[in-house]
């Protein structure tokens, strides 16, 4: 995706060969443009998915979540991080290891709005080692619904969480593939893409 790459090259800062800040326009502050073309673009890749709901997780997850879910026309869950006053009953829960801030934490969603019939979209932010996806895809199998595919906005090629997904069989596609972050954003070739 164009847009999206221009945008990582022109105000993406690579803080160590492992980590790209992309505050001004996904982590923290908000391109609302870009994130409505980035839903019509996951829109468009998995339109024949029948995909009924979205799942994401907080924070930076919901805003290219739910502009999918508007283009599909479906509703946006998103897993949360804490535990909540309010969630507290029939919770399905998932525990999601990150290597990057070496920690653990819990993953929840209410077991209301996941059902057995649903095909779920994950949706995430980076893809860096996997294990919020998997977290996410562990959620969709407690339900008994199906993962009908995984969207991404920024994969980190170099590092194993979109080998890991697509060798499960799942459908992973990313709308910007960095192969690698030394010496400045390199994204890996479409040809090159389509390989792996
Ligand atoms: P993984 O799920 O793929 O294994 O990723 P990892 O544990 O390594 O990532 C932990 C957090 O760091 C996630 O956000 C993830 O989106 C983010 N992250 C990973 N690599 C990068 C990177 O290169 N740049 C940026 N900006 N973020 C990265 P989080 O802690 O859940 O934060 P948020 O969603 O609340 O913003």
């Amino acid at each position: 995706m164009k847009t999206l790459k221009d945008k990582i090259r022109f105000e993406g800062r690579v803080l160590s060969s492992q980590v790209l800040k992309v505050d001004s326009f996904l982590n923290h502050q908000i391109d609302p443009r870009l994130m409505a073309e980035v839903g019509k673009e996951f829109a468009n890749r998995f339109k024949k998915e029948n995909i009924t709901k979205v799942l994401t997780i907080e924070s930076s997850g919901i805003a290219p979540g739910l502009m999918a879910a508007l283009e599909l026309e479906v509703p946006v869950v998103f897993a949360r991080k804490r535990k909540s006053l309010t969630l507290v009953n029939d919770l399905l829960t998932a525990s999601v290891h990150s290597f990057t801030k070496n920690e653990t934490n819990e993953i929840s969603v209410s077991n209301q709005f996941l059902m057995q019939d649903d095909r779920v979209l994950i949706i995430d932010d980076f893809l860096a080692n996997g294990q919020a996806a998997l977290g996410l895809v562990d959620i969709v199998k407690a339900s008994g619904a199906e993962v009908a595919g995984i969207g991404i906005v920024i994969e980190k090629s170099f590092q194993n969480g979109g080998s890991l997904l697509r060798e499960k069989g799942f459908r992973v596609e990313s709308l910007a593939r960095i192969s690698s972050l030394e010496g400045g954003v390199q994204f890996l070739a479409e040809v090159e893409a389509a390989l792996l």
